[in-house]
């Protein structure tokens, strides 16, 4: 589900191997036709130069990051198979630059198994990311720690994220620091009051020698979101930034980040479970279920015409602001099935209302709806 062309991925067959990335079980071709990288191990010159030509940032193409699960020795002589938890199952996407994508799907459904493979904090098993056209799996370790200066992650709960016994200051500079970008103690102290700054704690200079217990939650996000720009990233993978703040405090992380994104030109990978924060904050929206995405294009299309039945079952809860408008709740029956024994063709078909004999035959390939819209659905076709 790529721009406009579209990707469809190769049903994982029973026996696979997994493959450890870059290793020597790495089945992969070192690219995927059509991109641009010919070489073998990235360099950190590679990295330096490599730009974006095309408007995309990541290019996500079969993704795949599976989990061995290890059974005991007894269960293995009697079931011998090697089985996996499928958490991100072929998955093809674009991130564009200075856009904010939304993940969303419901916990469980490969979010953040996808966010941590983008900064190779996961290894794939399958497929590939590239990055300005760069395969991340092939960075060497010296390229990869450049890389992740460009491409930060910013979790759920602020607190434990940070240190509780460093100053806001030594928590925004430690970055700084660690990665030896700043070559005067004057040059640290601007970028950090800079980086505070447009996070929105304001005057800086009244939060640098607090500690995180002195400030609120929101506040204590903005110092991991200051934590991130102070590297000047292109990139934030932010993991449901705000599922732990209260909700009157949400909305103002939210606006921080658009603002970021139009201010300061970073990308947001914004991972959520709630469709209706999605709508609020990105540009695109990629539904995910089960480790596939189903759904992706522009928000507004999304919302407003959406066409998967799990896209449309998750926009009928968002709450209206009228009362006595119509509308209707789609309750999904069921619970969400394993990632280990994934239902038969569509491996939506047990909860889904539209579905029909077929649905448990034919796995969908993605339609394409219009523009950059696309969706995984045989009714579609
Ligand atoms: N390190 C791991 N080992 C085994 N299973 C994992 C691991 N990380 C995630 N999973 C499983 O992968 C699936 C997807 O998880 P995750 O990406 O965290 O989903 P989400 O962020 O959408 O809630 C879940 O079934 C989860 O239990
Ligand atoms: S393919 Fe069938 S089960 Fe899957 S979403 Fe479409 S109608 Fe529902
Ligand atoms: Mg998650």
């Amino acid at each position: 589900m790529a721009g406009d062309e579209q990707l469809t991925a190769p049903a994982p067959s029973a026996d696979r191997q997994v493959p450890v990335s870059g290793g020597p079980l790495d089945r992969r071709a070192p690219t995927e036709p059509g991109s641009t990288y010919t070489g073998g191990r990235v360099s950190t010159e590679d990295l330096a130069t490599a730009d974006v030509t095309d408007g995309v940032l990541f290019k996500i193409r079969d993704l795949e990051v599976y989990f061995p699960i290890h059974q005991s020795f007894v269960k293995s002589l009697v079931a011998p198979e090697k089985k996996y938890v499928k958490a991100v199952d072929h998955v093809s996407f674009d991130v564009r630059q200075g856009e904010i994508l939304a993940l969303v799907g419901e916990s469980g459904c490969g979010k953040t198994t996808t966010g941590r493979a983008m900064l190779r904090l996961e290894d794939a098993t399958g497929g590939h990311i590239y990055y300005k056209e760069l395969p991340v799996e092939r960075f060497s370790q010296k390229t990869l720690r450049e890389y992740r200066k460009k491409a930060q992650i910013i979790f759920q709960d602020p607190y434990n994220s940070i240190n509780p016994k460093q100053t806001i200051f030594d928590i925004v500079a430690e970055p700084l620091e660690v990665n030896g970008l700043v070559a005067t103690e004057r040059e640290k102290e601007e970028r950090v009051v800079r980086a505070i700054n447009e996070a929105g704690l304001r005057p800086a200079e009244e939060y640098l020698y607090r500690y995180p217990h002195e400030l609120s939650g929101g506040q204590r996000q903005r110092v991991c979101i200051a934590g991130a720009t102070v590297l000047d990233p292109d990139v934030i993978v932010a993991d449901e930034p705000v599922a732990s703040l209260d909700v009157s405090i949400r909305n103002d992380i939210l606006k921080l980040m658009v603002e970021q994104k139009e201010k300061l030109g970073v990308t947001y990978v914004f991972i959520t479970h709630d469709l209706s924060l999605a709508w609020v904050i990105s540009d695109r929206i990629a539904v995910m279920y089960l480790g596939r995405i189903v759904e992706i294009g522009d928000t507004e299309e999304v919302v407003s015409n959406p066409k998967h039945p799990y896209t449309k079952a998750l926009i009928s809860v968002i709450p209206v602001p009228d009362p006595l408008a119509k509308h209707e709740h789609v309750i999904l029956s069921g619970e969400t099935p394993n990632p280990v024994d994934l239902p038969s063709g569509c491996r939506f078909h047990p909860r889904c209302p539209e579905a029909i004999d077929a649905c448990s035959e034919i796995e969908p390939t993605d339609v394409h709806i219009g523009g950059t819209h696309y969706a995984a659905c045989i009714r579609l076709t």
